[in-house]
């Protein structure tokens, strides 16, 4: 049987042969890459996952979690906030584990950034910060100021490897870009990119949606398609031959993200914890965000809409919501406990059914865009896995610390935009100059003061949820950024800053402190 028949017998048994159908109107070269992108699927899989995935969420939707949940319990939870007496030892015993190169960080970047609406990866984006440094830069520039505070500590040379997870649509271009960026001062042998698999979109009868006439829509099987590709893209032998016991896992669209922050890996690593979580407090019962709590007994993240409103509205005796402890996909993993996830739980994890407008060929070849679901793309999430965690541990950071999320484009008074993501980093950089004894001065000379009066808290906090409140031209931050090269996390600046006055926008970077005197941000 030659190849081509053995492809439609294949598809035929799956059921898909509709694929084909418009195989005699392609050019030859056409009909070679339909040819090439089948020849390597494995349809009868893609039908089970289908059939899984719509029997899961078909049962879910009619099943609220409300009786099987309780909240994280205190014996695992540790706070920047309540635990500040232990801060430091954790941070040691971090820098510790990063100077014997026991430590990796790794990015999920295999979005395709939908909602941003950009053509590239979303790690190349400018959020249009004064230094224009693209996400990816802020992340690599994070990641060499830890080596160097590790090896201050330990007098000894180490790295901190970075795996970067990219799918069959953004690994040319984001390898491309380090590699014109010189991996941003990285040595390129400990940056490994890897892919993530792919999925078919399917209509609701569970055949594959062709998106023109020799192409199957396709799209990345979810952050959680990690797990497949760390043990068929030799991920895992990587980090097994490089000796490896902590992995920080996060995502690419967080401006704040503490890149293999020290503290959480020294949490996590002397509670013993298999699996962590950071969290920030989820204040508000309707916003949309999924909680870190146990349901039957095991770790998992509910989504708001798997819950009822009085589920979500509980609070405890302190005042807090019960269930607080909102998912902002920051994950730790054991080396040992990511092999067994690997090697033994993978299969066991379910595909999420995200009903989708795809854009689809109909039977008579022409492109449509539906106005309606017409279809789902199936996806597996990051913390599918924390089920079977043994030893499970949260850590409760602030959200205007470490969690801005880019996912919209600028909008007005729009949500998790290039805007707030800019001002969120912005105003913790205001924030790390006050701390370290700084001040900023208007343009009449008078100090801004350090409580803005339109809010409250310290200068630039903002407790309602980060400064994604404000809107362009009205409350604006200070603009002030810090280069990471220069300060990690805000340490480091009072011999820069102490006891001096700054005109914003304030830069301070590697070369030094600079005074931009036009405004451009
Ligand atoms: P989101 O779910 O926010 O998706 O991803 P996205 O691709 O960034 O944006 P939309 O939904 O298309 O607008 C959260 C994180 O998970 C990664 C993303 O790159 C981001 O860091 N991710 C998402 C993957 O690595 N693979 C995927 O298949 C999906």
């Amino acid at each position: 049987m030659d190849l081509n028949s053995r492809l439609m017998q294949k598809l035929a048994e799956a059921g898909q042969s509709h694929v084909l159908q418009f195989c005699s109107e392609l050019s030859p070269e056409e009909q070679v890459e339909l040819t090439n992108d089948l020849q390597d699927m494995d349809f009868k899989e893609i039908n089970e996952f289908f059939k899984s995935a719509m029997e899961t969420s078909n049962s879910s939707k009619h099943e609220k979690m409300d009786a099987r949940m309780e909240p994280v319990p205190q014996e695992v939870l540790g706070s920047v906030t309540r635990d500040r007496a232990s801060l430091k030892t954790w941070e040691a015993e971090g820098l510790d584990c990063v100077s014997q190169n026991k430590v990796a960080a790794l990015l999920l970047a295999g979005g395709q950034g939908t909602r941003l609406g950009v053509s590239y990866p979303k790690g190349m984006y400018d959020v249009g910060l004064p230094s224009h440094k693209t996400l990816f830069q802020i992340q690599a520039e994070r990641i060499l100021k830890l080596q160097q505070l590790a090896e201050q500590k330990n007098k000894k040379k180490c790295c901190v490897p970075w795996y970067i997870m990219t799918s069959g649509r953004t690994m040319e271009s984001t390898k491309d870009f380090f590699s014109q960026h010189n991996y941003f001062g990285l040595d390129k042998n400990n940056v490994v990119f890897f892919q993530q698999g792919m999925l078919p979109a399917m209509d609701f009868n569970g055949k594959i949606i062709l998106e023109s006439k020799g192409k199957l829509s396709m799209a990345p099987d979810g952050n959680g398609g990690l797990y497949r590709s760390l043990g068929n893209q030799g991920v895992l032998d990587d980090m097994e031959h490089r000796g490896i016991q902590y992995i920080h896992v996060y995502c690419v669209d967080n401006i704040l993200v503490k890149v293999a922050d020290p503290t959480f890996i020294g949490f996590c690593a002397k509670k013993g914890a298999e699996c962590g979580a950071k969290v920030v407090e989820k204040t508000n019962p309707t916003e949309a965000v999924g909680v870190v709590c146990k349901v039957d007994g095991r770790y998992q993240v509910v989504e708001y809409s798997e819950i009822t409103l009085p589920t979500a509205e509980k609070r405890s005796a302190d005042g807090r919501l019960m269930f607080n402890a909102g998912n902002i996909a920051n994950h730790f993993f054991s080396f040992s406990f990511l092999k067994d996830v690997v090697q033994k739980f993978e299969p066991q994890l379910q595909h999420h059914v995200a009903q989708k407008k795809i854009p689809y060929v109909d039977a008579q070849g022409r492109l449509i865009k539906p106005e309606k679901p017409n279809g789902i793309k199936m996806e597996k999430f990051v913390f599918d896995i924390f089920q079977f965690a043994k030893t499970f541990v949260v850590f409760e950071v602030l959200r205007e610390d470490e969690f801005s999320p880019l996912k919209n484009a600028d909008a007005q008074d729009g949500k998790d935009t290039p805007t707030t993501a800019r001002h969120a980093l912005m105003s913790l950089h205001h924030r790390w100059v006050l701390n370290a004894g700084g001040h900023f001065i208007d343009e009449n000379g008078t100090r801004v003061p350090a409580i803005p009066s339109s809010r409250g808290g310290a200068a630039g906090s903002v407790s309602d949820g980060g400064p994604r409140n404000l809107k362009d031209g009205t409350d604006l931050p200070i603009k002030c950024e810090i280069s990471p090269l220069v300060s990690y996390g805000g340490e480091g600046l009072e011999d820069l800053v102490k006891g001096r006055e700054f005109h914003p926008t304030l830069m301070i970077d590697e070369r030094g402190v600079h005074q931009l005197v036009k405004n451009g941000v």
